[in-house]
C-alpha cells in the first residue's frame, strides 16, 4: 500500500496515504480532488500542469510526490488571498488572456514565480521565462501583454 507524504498544500497539511513515486499531478488531481493543475503532455513540456514548490514554478507531472515531502505547494485553487486575486490573475482579466483556459492556471502561476525573480522583467524576459509553457488557443500575445503589465507597473499591482 502507499506511504502518506506530507506536505503544506495551500496552506494547510496535507498528508495523502499515496506511494511516494506517484506523480504530484495525479495526487493532486485524484487523491485530493484539486482539479485545477491540468493534465497536457504529460512529458514537462507543455506547462499545464504548473504549481509553485517553495515558490518555484514547477511540473507537477514529473515531480514524484515524495519529492516534494515537507514543502509549501501552491496549486491555482490556493492561490489567490481569499477573495483578492493576485495581481497578474488581475491582469489577466483586464488584458482578456485566456481562450479556453485550459493553459491559464500554469500560466498565472508560472508568470507569479517569475515576476517574483524579476519584478521589473523586460518582454524578451518574459518570452524566455515563459518557453515552457504553451497555449494551444493562440493566446500567446494577450498573455504576454498581461504579464508585461505587471512588470511594468501599470496594472495589476497589488
Ligand atoms: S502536463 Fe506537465 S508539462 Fe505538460
Ligand atoms: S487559452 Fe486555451 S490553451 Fe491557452
Amino acid at each position: 500500500m502507499g506511504q502518506g507524504v506530507r506536505f503544506h498544500l495551500n496552506g494547510r497539511e496535507v498528508s495523502p496515504d499515496v506511494d511516494g513515486s506517484r506523480q504530484l499531478l495525479w495526487v493532486l488531481r485524484g487523491e485530493l480532488g484539486l482539479t485545477g493543475t491540468k493534465y497536457g503532455c504529460g512529458e514537462g513540456v507543455c506547462g499545464a500542469c504548473t504549481v509553485l514548490v517553495d515558490g518555484e514554478a514547477v511540473h507537477a507531472c514529473t515531480t514524484p510526490v515524495a519529492s516534494v515531502a515537507g514543502k509549501r505547494v501552491v496549486t491555482i485553487e490556493g492561490f489567490a488571498d481569499g477573495e483578492r486575486l493576485q495581481p497578474v490573475q488581475e491582469a489577466f482579466v483586464e488584458e482578456g488572456a485566456l481562450q479556453c483556459g485550459y493553459c491559464t492556471p500554469g500560466m498565472i502561476l508560472a508568470a507569479h514565480a517569475l515576476l517574483e525573480k524579476y519584478p521589473r522583467a523586460t518582454r524578451q524576459q518574459i518570452v524566455d521565462g515563459l518557453d515552457g509553457n504553451l497555449c494551444r488557443c493562440g493566446a500567446h500575445q494577450r498573455i504576454l501583454a498581461a504579464i508585461g503589465r505587471v512588470a511594468s507597473g501599470k496594472g495589476g499591482a497589488a
